[in-house]
């Protein structure tokens, strides 16, 4: 079959966690007769200093004609200054909201082999695999007013979270949608006790379950949540949650996997109903990690398992994605590891060699 794909490789580490990334597509191109057209554009810190944005229009139009777009990191220390008018960070969210990607999906599996990588006692984690389903489009990320204003007593600045029942619904129908295809338990996280957006994000989700009689919901206020996360995470399917919650919660579950470098995330424009393809963004969920850019130590295994989500979510190709997935699994197996997580008697790689093993296992 044949593919479109618009690929951002941004800033720090990205370009080179983004080329494994490719190379283990390439790999299964070549192995499943598919044919992946790459379309190069600029995000974040690389466009401002080429175009002055860090979402130049250009990449907007090309991730909207493609099948599914690629990214890989976006921020750079050179805009740290919250005064600079123009933040890497601000081609990302507009991003989000320009492709209409709603749904958030970060899965956080435990492997095996890694289970004393994690700061965790080992008997915690084992076994543990769940998926954070993030709304990303709305809340206090978005929500208006959004401003910063002067009073005579001094500044004042203020974020907004609001939801509508649509946004509400559409987020928790991918929790659902998840869960019926897992272990059929939904945890929906929200502040309740204390948020008006959270008493009707509670209510819209018991609407949306009578649809889903055999998915077992249960609510969980987040900061609880937050403490169940680490005691022990094994409990956890499903976890759909609100934009800021999920920011939240999944860098704390990503050291359960003892590093961020290893987990992927989805970003999808629909509900993926049973398998239908739909257009989505895929990108590790670590960022640009700037002190390490250039020196072949970054791990691409988080960027490589976000090709196999994509070629699941927007292109219907299953037995692709596992491919990928177990080829992960085996090159651990056999004790490679890039410098963050690596312990004694593994076998120690770089970026390249640990992209090339993982292309070659497909
Ligand atoms: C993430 C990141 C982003 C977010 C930042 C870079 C804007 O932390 O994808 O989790 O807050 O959504
Ligand atoms: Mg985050």
């Amino acid at each position: 079959m044949n593919f479109k794909i618009t690929v951002l490789s941004g800033d720090g580490v990205g370009p080179e966690v983004m080329a494994e990334g490719l190379k283990v597509l390439a790999a299964v191109g070549s192995k499943y007769g598919h044919n992946f057209k790459l379309e190069n554009e600029l995000i974040g810190g690389v466009a401002i200093d080429r175009t002055g944005s860090a979402l130049p229009a250009e990449t907007l139009k090309s991730c909207k004609k493609a099948d599914a777009v690629m990214l890989a990191a976006v921020g750079d220390p050179r805009f740290d200054d919250p005064k600079l008018p123009v933040h890497p960070e601000d081609g990302l969210l507009a991003l989000r909201k320009g492709l209409g990607l709603f749904a958030n999906l970060r899965p956080v599996k435990v492997f095996d082999e890694l289970v004393n990588a994690s700061t965790l006692k080992p008997e915690v984690l084992k076994g543990t695999d769940f998926i954070f389903v993030r709304e990303l489009t709305g809340g206090v990320y978005f929500g208006k007013p959004k401003k910063e204003w002067m009073t005579p007593k001094g500044r004042k600045a203020t974020d907004s979270m609001t939801y509508s029942e649509q946004e509400i619904e559409r987020i928790v129908r991918v929790g659902f949608e998840l869960a019926r295809a897992r272990k059929k338990r939904l945890v929906s996280a929200d502040k309740a006790n204390v948020l008006k957006s959270s008493r009707l994000w509670r209510q819209v989700a018991i609407e949306v379950s009578r649809d889903y009689p055999y998915v077992a919901l249960t609510h969980a206020l987040v900061d609880a949540c937050a403490m169940q996360l680490i005691r022990p995470p094994t409990a956890f399917d499903v976890i759909v949650t609100e934009n800021l919650f999920g920011d939240i919660l999944s860098d704390e579950a990503a050291q359960l996997a003892g590093s961020m470098g290893m987990l992927p995330s989805a970003s999808l424009a629909g509900i993926p109903v049973s398998g239908q393809p739909t257009f989505g963004l895929y990108e590790p969920i670590h960022g640009s990690a700037p002190t390490i850019a250039g020196r072949d130590i970054a791990n691409p295994v988080a960027t490589i398992l976000s090709v196999a989500m994509m070629l699941r979510y927007s292109m219907g190709l299953e037995t692709e994605a596992l491919t990928i997935e177990h080829s992960v699994d085996k090159i651990l197996k056999q004790g490679y590891r890039t410098d963050d997580i690596m312990a004694s008697g593994n076998t120690r790689v770089g970026t390249r060699k640990m992209g090339d093993l993982i292309a070659a296992e497909v």
